[in-house]
């Protein structure tokens, strides 16, 4: 058993990937993130992580943090995420990321972590911590661990995979390859879900207007309330287009939820109007979406079944870290114990 997992680690590209867990899942993270992960799944060799180390920077209520890292691990497994097949765990349980974002921060020049932007509209927000400076290192600590070779990532971790790369690239150049230097992979523009409210923003689980966002475990009612409110453009034709945003959207996500390609979407849909739309895309997300809320409400009320998951993943975890991080330590000079 052992063996079969260090030969298929070794055959298939690693990929890593991580959500902070600080709020409940959208439709957006769904389709935008967990969809490609579990895609991902039959080319790579997974590493998925739920990294509560970083949601603390902005210090969230304990009990909260405590919940939502467990509802996010749930969610993952509920989307399609294999436990058997990935290495899903909590960032905590494996101490080699503070432990390696240590030694990566004395090789980040101050200078490289100042231009980070997120970094300063999270100070902005919350008052700036050395803890949200040097979050991008504890990130290229994640990554590099587990010698990934691919990252997928959203367009606005763009900036934080480039220090990661270069962070990988330094330190193999200054002692000897280390490290695998990671490629992030952004997908395509076509997988961003906008605001059913404001079709020019992205759909986000921190908007005011609670019509806007479908989380991944509102039910059935709650999903048919908000596609029937969900706005329109002007005019009555179901007709994708640029200048056409709001039902650009609904279209895209019908052909997300359905598999049924845009312009069959439209075919199928001409001379009737919105409600008729809007009724049947309420049924497809449905459709989509109801096994996932189901597969989480079982695997999130499953406490013994959660932690065993989370123990071999944290187990699995710390093996492959430890691997990196005893490299690490040997090559800058630290004394290892006999
Ligand atoms: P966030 O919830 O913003 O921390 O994002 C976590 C992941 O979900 C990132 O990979 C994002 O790119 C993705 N994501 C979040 N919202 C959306 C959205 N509206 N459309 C597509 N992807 C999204
Ligand atoms: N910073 C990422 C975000 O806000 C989360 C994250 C932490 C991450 N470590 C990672 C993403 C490593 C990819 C790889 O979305």
């Amino acid at each position: 058993m052992a063996d079969q997992t260090q030969s298929s680690e070794q055959k298939r590209p690693i990929i890593f990937s991580a959500m902070q867990p600080s709020s409940e899942l959208t439709l957006g993270n769904y389709v935008g993130a967990l969809k490609h992960w579990v895609e991902l799944q039959a080319t790579y060799d997974c590493v998925y992580c739920v990294v509560d180390e970083h949601a603390v920077t902005i210090h969230p209520e304990p009990a909260k943090l405590r919940k939502q890292t467990l509802d996010l691990a749930a969610m993952y497994v509920a989307s399609g995420i294999d436990p058997e097949q990935s290495v899903i765990f909590v960032q905590s349980h494996v101490p080699a990321h503070a432990q390696l974002a240590w030694v990566l921060g004395t090789f980040t020049p101050m200078g490289e972590a100042s231009k980070m932007t997120q970094y300063k509209e999270k100070s902005d927000k919350h008052g700036a911590n050395v803890g949200l400076f040097t979050y991008p290192v504890l990130q290229a600590a994640d990554i590099l661990l587990y010698q990934a070779n691919l990252v997928p990532v959203g367009e606005d971790q763009k900036q934080h995979l480039e220090l990661s790369r270069n962070l990988a690239e330094r330190f193999n150049h200054h002692y000897s390859d280390t490290f695998t230097v990671p490629e992030p992979h952004i997908p395509k523009v076509g997988a961003r879900v906008m605001s059913l409210q404001e079709p020019e923003k992205k759909m986000s689980k921190s908007d005011e207007n609670s019509n806007a966002t479908i989380f991944l475990a509102d039910t059935p009612d709650d999903i048919r309330r908000k596609i029937k409110r969900a706005v329109t453009d002007s005019g009555s034709e179901i007709r994708y287009g640029a200048d056409r945003p709001a039902i650009a959207n609904l279209l895209e996500l019908y052909h997300i939820a359905s598999g049924e390609a845009i312009g069959a979407i439209e075919e199928r849909f001409v001379g009737k109007g919105y409600g008729d739309f809007k009724a049947e895309l309420a049924e497809v997300l449905i459709a989509m979406l109801s096994p996932i809320r189901e597969r989480y409400m079982q695997i999130r009320n499953d406490k013994a079944t959660l932690n065993d998951i989370l123990k071999k993943g944290a187990f699995e975890a710390n093996r492959r870290a430890n691997r990196t991080l005893r490299k690490v330590y040997k090559k800058i000079g630290l004394v290892e114990l006999e």
